[in-house]
């Protein structure tokens, strides 16, 4: 079974960028294949990895439902409606050497997507026994995770920057995993764009009133932000890149 990784945390705080990271990194430690899931609604973990996307699992979620209500069936003869939902979802994986990446994408339409919904359920859990690793970049909410829609969690990477509301927002992300029942193995928290790498009083205090478990701290980095700016997938920084040591370091520490 796999072991499943998920990382949140606050709007634009670096969940993505992290989660590209350490999806490279287990990749190159040999600990793959690993199933990469871009659960955000607005996705772009493809764009770190640097990886194209044909389709993400919210158009084919709709194809099938449609498929559902046609007069027409798309379906070919001789196939089983199962069996073209199987299909159609791996055609949502994009693959790469040492990862494969499905990006969840967003529902619209009106609808039952109960279905629909279950044999996305029933597809992710046949994925769980393919990949040592799966990797969840979420959105604040967990959306897929509490609604149960993702497998849950062993291990639960929230992300916060280095402000006071970003460890009270991870410290709410928190409660919610414990009253979701969703019992991790571990929640962690990494404080990332901390000013050169160091944590200030202010920070440490709201991390002991929140009760969070720090894992590490990740450093402001020019150079992040440059390949931001010019378009170039941030996994692909080299290995001495002050963030991508921080976060190799938290990875091994965390045994993974
Ligand atoms: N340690 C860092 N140093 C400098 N820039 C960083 C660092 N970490 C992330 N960034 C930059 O911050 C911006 C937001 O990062 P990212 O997209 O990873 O955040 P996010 O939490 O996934 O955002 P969202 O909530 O929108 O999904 C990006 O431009 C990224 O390059
Ligand atoms: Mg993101």
């Amino acid at each position: 079974m796999a072991h499943v990784i998920a990382v949140a945390g606050k709007g634009g705080v670096g969940k993505t960028t992290l989660c590209g990271m350490l999806i490279q990194y287990l990749g190159e430690k040999g600990k793959g294949p690993i199933l990469a899931v871009d659960a955000d609604a607005n996705s772009n973990l493809n764009e770190v990895l640097g990886v194209e996307i044909e389709t993400t699992l919210g158009e084919v979620r709709e194809e099938i439902a449609r498929a559902e209500m046609a007069s027409e069936n798309p379906i070919p003869r001789g196939v089983s409606k199962a069996d073209w939902a199987e299909i159609r979802f791996n055609s949502a994986l994009a693959e790469d050497d040492d990862f494969d990446l499905l990006v969840m994408g967003r529902t619209q339409g009106k609808g039952c997507y109960c279905y629909v919904n279950g044999l996305l359920q029933a597809q992710l859990a046949k994925y769980q026994n393919n990949y040592p690793y799966i990797v969840v970049d979420n959105e604040a909410g967990m959306e897929h995770i509490s609604r149960g829609v993702l497998p849950s969690m062993q291990t639960a990477i929230l992300v916060s920057d280095c402000s006071r509301r970003g460890i009270q927002a991870v410290g709410r992300i928190a409660k919610l995993i414990e009253e979701c029942d969703m019992h991790p193995q571990r929640v962690g928290l990494i404080v990332n764009r901390a000013p050169k790498g160091v944590l200030n009083d202010g920070i440490k205090e709201e991390i002991e009133i929140q009760g969070l478990d720090l894992l590490g701290v990740v450093p402001q980095d020019d150079q992040v932000y440059e390949y931001d700016c010019d378009g170039k997938p941030t996994a692909s920084l080299p290995d001495d890149n002050p963030v991508k040591k921080a976060l190799h370091e938290i990875v091994d520490k965390l045994g993974l």
